[in-house]
């Protein structure tokens, strides 16, 4: 089989270790790679298949060795190396909000509209509070139009990085120690433990968060579906990983209920729960699949409510991008 040589930037965050694990788990066939973080921190040491690779902070002609490049760390970094990578025919995927409202980069998620994949060397993963809900309901939208959806987030503190981690920890252990809770967290607008709030990041003009602009604006894009209406509340809650959403969607054409639960059934990338069984973070943490659960009809026609879940470090971000990268190899792309 093929190998190919692989670029993993920000290899020592949340979503770089899981496409490390990834990688093993998936037997990625991978030839070299090569790992490179801020050079700022501690971590300059990655450990790979029972080996320690050097960790580089980013420079275009060691990026420029490798085939595909999973860029995993900001936007300034993605908007600085990706586009000259892939002129230069190499295989970026971007996980950053950098490029995926972009009109010329597909914005993917292979359940979905694998066949962009071969339009450009540059793609970008969606954000992952959206991508439950998109895999999700993708053939619900297909087979019976969704005109509404009316979504609440419970998002984990992973989805905010390792620095807000390590802060959840830092609040539990302060707690436990003082019995009183910190005041301040350095990388969250509130301390995290023992509470929850509605902001995940910063508010516009209207008053709505930046997380919640990009659910709406990132699935009208993937599903090519401008029109349809969509309201989020994000809220940040102090799990470690998978966020949860509670779903109102409202189709135009008809349906009973048990076509509903076909659908989902059917459809690929979801596991579908039925009534008592629902999904919490810890029964769907590091799962393949996102989790339908709890579905009911509400007092509004053609509406009904859905409990939904997703690994934000699989799914929403490391998963879906070994996923793309599996497509290039397997279509044979470039
Ligand atoms: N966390 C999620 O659930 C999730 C989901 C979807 C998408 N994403 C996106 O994925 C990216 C990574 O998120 P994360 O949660 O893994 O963040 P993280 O835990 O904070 O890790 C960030 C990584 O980027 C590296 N980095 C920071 N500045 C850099 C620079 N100037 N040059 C090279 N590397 C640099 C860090 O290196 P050091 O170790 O040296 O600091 C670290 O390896 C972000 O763009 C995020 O928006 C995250």
């Amino acid at each position: 089989m093929k190998k190919y040589d692989v670029a993993i930037v920000g290899a020592s965050g949340m979503v770089g270790r899981e496409l490390l694990d990834l990688i093993k788990i998936r037997r990625f066939p991978v030839n070299k790679i090569y790992f490179f973080n801020s050079g700022k921190n501690k971590i300059s040491f990655i450990e790979f298949k029972n080996k320690k690779y050097e960790c580089f902070s980013p420079q275009l002609n060691l990026l420029e060795k490798a085939k595909i490049v999973f860029f995993v760390s900001t936007e300034e970094i993605s908007r600085k190396y990706a586009p000259i990578l892939a002129s230069k025919k190499i295989w970026c995927i971007d996980d950053s909000s950098e490029f995926r409202l972009d009109p010329s980069v597909p914005l993917i998620i292979p359940e979905i509209n694998s066949e962009l994949i071969k339009k450009s060397y540059l793609i970008a993963g969606p954000n992952c509070t959206l991508t439950p809900l998109a895999v999700s309901c993708f053939n619900i939208h297909k087979k019976f139009q969704i005109e509404e959806i009316r979504v609440a987030t419970y998002q984990a503190v992973s989805g905010a990085g390792r620095k807000a981690i390590e802060s959840l920890f830092e609040e539990l252990e302060y707690y436990l120690k003082n019995k009183k809770m910190k005041s301040k967290n350095k990388f969250l607008p509130n301390p995290i433990a023992f509470n929850i709030f509605p902001q995940v990041g910063s508010f516009d003009k209207n008053g709505i968060s930046s997380e919640e602009k990009k659910v709406e604006l990132e699935l009208k894009k993937i599903w090519n579906s401008p029109d349809i209406k969509i309201s989020v509340t994000a809220v940040r809650v102090p799990t470690i990983r998978v966020h949860c959403l509670s779903a109102w969607i409202k189709t135009k054409k008809d349906w009973e209920l048990k076509d509903i639960e076909k659908t989902f059934i059917n459809s690929k990338g979801v596991k579908y729960l039925k009534n008592p069984k629902y999904a919490t973070p810890l029964n769907s943490a590091k799962t393949f699949e996102v989790f339908v659960s709890r579905l009911r009809k509400t007092p509004i026609k053609n509406e009904f409510q859905v409990w939904l879940s997703g690994d934000n470090l699989y799914k929403g971000a490391a998963l879906n991008s070994i996923q793309i990268a599996e497509k290039i190899i397997e279509e044979n792309y470039g």
